[in-house]
C-alpha cells in the first residue's frame, strides 16, 4: 500500500500561502497600519494598584499638554448603555471600563489621552495624577487556594464541564496495587502573537460605527459592541483583514477596545489605539497560573484502575474565567473509575483568556507526565503503558471515535526518533557533558464543525472571489480554502482568492477552537458545488450532454467547462455567461454540523517525541531533536499545515522551558512584562524537528476528511520534554518552566 503519511519533506512541493508575498513585502495592513482622515491617537492610563478606589484622578496637566484633544475617564464617559440595563443578569460579566473608581487589578485601564499623534498622547498619559484608597490585593494563586470556588456554569449545570465528575468510583485509585499522588503546576502563560493588539474605532454619527480591530471574529465581535452599545448589528462593522497571530487572545472584546469605542464618541473622530508590549501580557489574556493534583493507579501490569484529577486555576475579580483541563482525563485512556473536580480561585488579577490548546495544554501536562512517572514505577515502556490502557471507544461517552489513529502515531513517532535508544533507567546515558533522554507524551483535542457560508463570486475570465467573514489568525486559512475551490472546480490556484475578516461577509465562527477548516472548508466545498450545479444547469440549455451532469464530474479545464462524463460537450464559460446575459455568477453555500456528533466521538490527536541534553553543571537544557506525528484526519495545506505544527511544539518547548508571567505579589503587578524579561524560544533554542502526518481521513465530519490541528499541536509538548528531561537527569520536574535553576 502506498505511504500515506505525510514528512518534511513532502510538504515542500504543496500549495503555497497565497497571502505570503504580501505580508513579507509589507503589502497586508494590520490594524495598527491603517490611516484614516482626522485619525487621532489613544494611550492608555493604568492602576498602579491591586485593590481599592480611585480617590482623585487629575487630569489637567495632561489636557494642557500639546495636542492632547481629551481625556476620558470614569469622570466623564459618555457611557456603555448595556452597563445600565435593568437585567443584570443577562449582561455579560466583564470590567466595567470607567463606570466607577473601583480598581480589580494592578495595570487596569482608568482613563485614556487622546492626542492628535500617539507620541503626543503618550507623554500627556504620563502627567495623569492618580490618588487611591488602597485595600489589600490577592495575586498569589498557591497562597489563596482555599479561596477557590465552583464555578457558576457548574452551579447551573450538573453536566457542565467545570462540574465534579465521577465515573464508577471516587478515589478507586486507593484500592490499586501500585499508586501515585502528585501536583503539578504550571504557571501564567502569555500569548504574545507578534502583532500587537489594536483597534481603530470611527463612528458615523451616534448610531453607526467601523471598528479596524485585531479579532479573531468579526461578526462575533460586531454582535458583542452592537450589545454593548445598544446598536442594531447591521450598524457595527469590523475588519480584520490581516491578524498577526492571536492563539486565543483575540477571541473576545477586551476593555481597550471599549474605551477606544467611547474615546472616539468623546472626540467625534476616529481614535487608534494599540496596545503596548508591556499592555499584551495583562490587558489581553493569558493561559491561568494553575495547580493539578493528580493521582493514578494502576494493577502491576500496567493497567489503569482508577484516576483522580482536581485542577485549581485563577481568574479574576470581576469575571470567571473556566477552561476544559479535565477532558482528556475522562477519554483518553481505558479506565473504569475516574473522577475529577475544577475548581477557580478569584484573584487581584485580570481575566485569563484560552490560550493554544485551551485547558487540555495544561490538563495533558499532568496527565502525560503523572503517566510517565507511573511507567517508571511500574519499569515498563511509557507507549507500551499507553498501549496497554487504549481505549478502543470513547470512556466518556461510549460513542466509537469517528478515527483514531493514535496508534500510527506511537509507532511512527518512536521510529523517527530512534526510540530504541531510550534506556529504562534514568540518568544513564551521557554524551561529554551532557546527560541524554528521550520522553513523550500525548496530545488530544475535540474536533468540531459549525454553521457558515461562502459567498463565491465566477467572471467570465474564470476568476472566481470567495468571501468569508471568518478572520485568519494566520494558520492559512485563504490558503486552504483556496486548495479545497481549486480541487472542487479544477481552476487554478492563481486565479482564486479568498477574502476574509469582515463582519458583512456571509457568516463564519470565530477563529477559535480548531474548527474553521472543518466549517469554513465545508462551506467551501458547498458553493464550489452549487456553482457547478448552476453552470450545468445553464449548459444545458445550449447542449444536451449537459442535462444528466453531476457536480462531482463539471470541472474546469482552460477556458471551458467540461462534464467529464460527456466530454464532447465541453463548453466556453465566458460564453456560457454570455448567453444568460450575466457579466458575473454569484452564488453562495452553507453547511452546518449533522447530528454527527449524537453518532461519533470527534477527537484530533497528537504524539510528541523529544530528546533533551541536559548540561550537568549548568542544568541547561537543549532539545535536540523533537518528532510530532499528528492525527488531525486529511491535510488540506500540507505546507501551512507544517507551519502549524512547527509553531505549536516551539510553544510547547517555550511552556516547557522558558514561559512564566511573574507577578510581583508585593504590588500585583507582573514584572516580566516584555520581551526582554518573559523568554520564549528564539530559532537557536530550537532543534531539529519533524513534523508528520498521519493523513487519513476522517469519514464522519466533513467532506475533506480533516479534523482539526490548531490546538493539538501544542497539546502534550510540554510533558513530552519533562519526560525526557527526566529520562537524562532521573530529576523529576512537576513545576514549569524547567528552568536550570531547578535541575542543579
Ligand atoms: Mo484557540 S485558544 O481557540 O485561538
Amino acid at each position: 500500500m502506498a505511504k500515506k503519511y505525510l514528512e518534511n519533506a513532502d510538504m515542500a512541493t504543496a500549495i503555497s500561502r497565497v497571502d505570503g508575498r504580501a505580508k513579507v513585502m509589507g503589502a497586508a495592513k494590520y490594524s495598527a497600519e491603517v490611516q484614516l482622515p482626522e485619525l487621532t491617537y489613544g494611550v492608555l492610563v493604568e492602576s498602579t494598584i491591586g485593590q481599592g478606589v480611585i480617590t482623585k484622578l487629575d487630569t489637567k496637566k495632561a489636557e494642557w499638554a500639546p495636542g492632547v484633544i481629551a481625556v476620558v475617564s470614569y469622570l466623564n464617559t459618555p457611557g456603555v448603555p448595556e452597563y445600565k440595563l435593568e437585567n443584570q443578569d443577562v449582561i455579560q460579566p466583564q470590567l466595567r471600563v470607567f463606570d466607577d473608581a473601583n480598581i480589580y487589578f494592578n495595570g487596569q485601564p482608568i482613563a485614556v489621552v487622546i492626542a492628535d499623534t500617539f507620541e503626543r498622547a503618550q507623554y500627556a498619559a504620563s502627567l495623569v495624577r492618580v490618588t487611591y484608597a488602597k485595600e489589600k490585593h490577592l495575586s498569589n494563586l498557591e497562597e489563596n487556594l482555599s479561596r477557590a470556588v465552583v464555578p457558576k456554569s457548574a452551579l447551573k449545570n450538573p453536566k457542565a464541564f467545570t462540574s465534579d465528575f465521577v465515573r464508577g468510583k471516587a478515589n478507586a485509585y486507593l484500592d490499586a496495587e501500585v499508586q501515585l499522588t502528585e501536583d503539578y503546576i504550571q504557571p501564567s502563560e502569555v500569548h504574545h502573537p507578534m502583532e500587537l493588539h489594536s483597534i481603530i474605532a470611527k463612528w458615523d454619527g451616534p448610531d453607526k460605527l467601523t471598528l479596524v480591530d485585531k479579532t479573531q471574529g468579526s461578526q462575533q465581535t460586531a454582535a458583542r459592541i452592537a450589545k454593548s452599545f445598544a446598536l442594531p448589528v447591521e450598524n457595527v462593522k469590523v475588519l480584520a483583514t490581516y491578524v498577526g497571530g492571536a492563539f486565543g487572545s483575540a477571541l473576545r472584546v477586551w476593555p481597550h477596545e471599549i474605551v477606544a469605542i467611547l474615546a472616539a464618541k468623546k472626540v467625534q473622530r476616529p481614535v487608534k489605539l494599540v496596545l503596548h508590549r508591556n499592555q499584551m501580557s495583562y490587558m489581553v489574556g493569558y493561559r491561568p497560573h494553575t495547580l493539578q493534583k493528580v493521582s493514578l493507579g494502576a494493577s502491576r501490569d500496567g493497567k489503569l484502575v482508577g484516576i483522580t484529577h482536581e485542577s485549581y486555576g485563577k481568574t479574576s475579580m470581576y469575571e470567571e474565567f473556566t477552561e476544559n483541563v479535565l477532558q482528556m482525563t475522562r477519554m483518553m485512556y481505558d479506565v473504569p473509575n475516574i473522577d475529577t473536580k475544577y475548581r477557580i480561585v478569584p484573584l487581584n488579577v485580570s481575566t485569563p483568556a484560552p490560550m493554544r490548546g485551551p485547558g487540555e495544554a495544561t490538563g495533558s501536562f499532568a496527565l502525560e507526565c503523572a503517566m510517565d512517572e507511573l511507567s517508571y514505577k511500574l519499569n515498563m515502556d511509557p507507549i507500551a503503558l499507553r498501549l496497554a490502557n487504549y481505549a478502543e471507544v470513547d470512556p466518556d461517552t461510549k460513542l466509537p471515535w469517528s478515527s483514531n489513529f493514535l496508534k500510527d502515531g506511537y509507532k511512527l513517532g518512536a521510529e523517527k526518533i530512534g526510540w530504541d535508544k531510550r534506556k529504562a533507567e534514568p540518568g544513564t546515558v551521557q554524551d561529554g557533558e551532557w546527560k541524554v533522554g528521550y520522553g513523550m507524551a500525548t496530545g488530544t483535542f475535540g474536533a468540531f464543525r459549525s454553521a457558515a457560508t461562502v459567498k463565491a463570486t465566477l467572471k467570465p475570465d474564470g476568476s472566481l472571489l470567495l468571501q468569508s467573514a471568518v478572520a485568519d489568525i494566520g494558520p492559512g486559512t485563504a490558503t486552504a480554502m483556496t486548495k479545497i475551490a481549486a480541487d472542487s472546480l479544477g481552476l487554478p490556484v492563481d486565479k482564486i482568492a479568498f477574502q476574509l475578516g469582515n463582519s458583512s461577509f456571509p457568516k463564519a465562527p470565530m477563529q477559535g477552537g480548531s474548527n474553521t477548516l472543518a466549517t469554513v472548508g465545508s462551506a467551501t466545498v458547498a458553493v464550489c458545488e452549487n456553482l457547478k450545479v448552476d453552470l450545468a444547469k445553464r449548459a444545458a440549455k445550449q447542449k444536451p450532454g449537459w442535462t444528466n451532469a453531476v457536480p462531482a464530474k463539471v470541472i474546469f479545464k482552460g477556458n471551458d467547462l467540461v462534464n467529464t462524463d460527456d466530454t464532447s460537450s465541453k463548453i466556453n464559460f465566458a460564453a456560457l455567461l454570455q448567453h444568460d446575459g450575466l457579466s458575473e455568477l454569484v452564488i453562495e453555500g452553507s453547511a452546518a454540523q449533522g447530528d454527527e456528533k449524537t453518532k461519533y466521538a470527534f477527537y484530533s490527536y497528537s504524539v510528541h517525541f523529544i530528546e533533551a541534553h541536559v548540561h550537568e553543571l549548568t542544568g541547561v537544557v537543549r532539545i535536540k531533536n523533537a518528532v510530532s506525528v499528528v492525527d488531525c484526519g486529511t491535510v488540506v495545506s500540507p505546507k501551512t499545515a507544517r507551519s502549524q505544527l512547527m509553531g505549536g511544539i516551539v510553544g510547547g518547548i517555550g511552556m516547557a522551558l522558558m514561559e512564566e508571567a511573574v507577578i510581583d505579589d508585593r504590588t500585583g503587578r507582573t514584572v516580566n512584562a516584555s520581551f526582554g524579561d518573559y523568554h520564549v524560544p528564539v530559532n537557536a533554542d530550537i532543534p531539529q524537528m519533524q513534523m508528520l502526518f498521519v493523513n487519513e481521513a476522517d469519514p464522519h465530519l466533513n467532506p475533506m476528511g480533516s479534523k482539526g490541528l490548531g490546538e493539538v499541536v501544542i497539546i502534550g509538548v510540554a510533558p513530552a520534554v519533562v519526560n525526557a528531561i527526566y529520562n537524562a537527569t532521573g530529576k523529576r520536574i512537576r513545576t514549569l518552566p524547567v528552568t536550570p535553576d531547578k535541575l542543579i
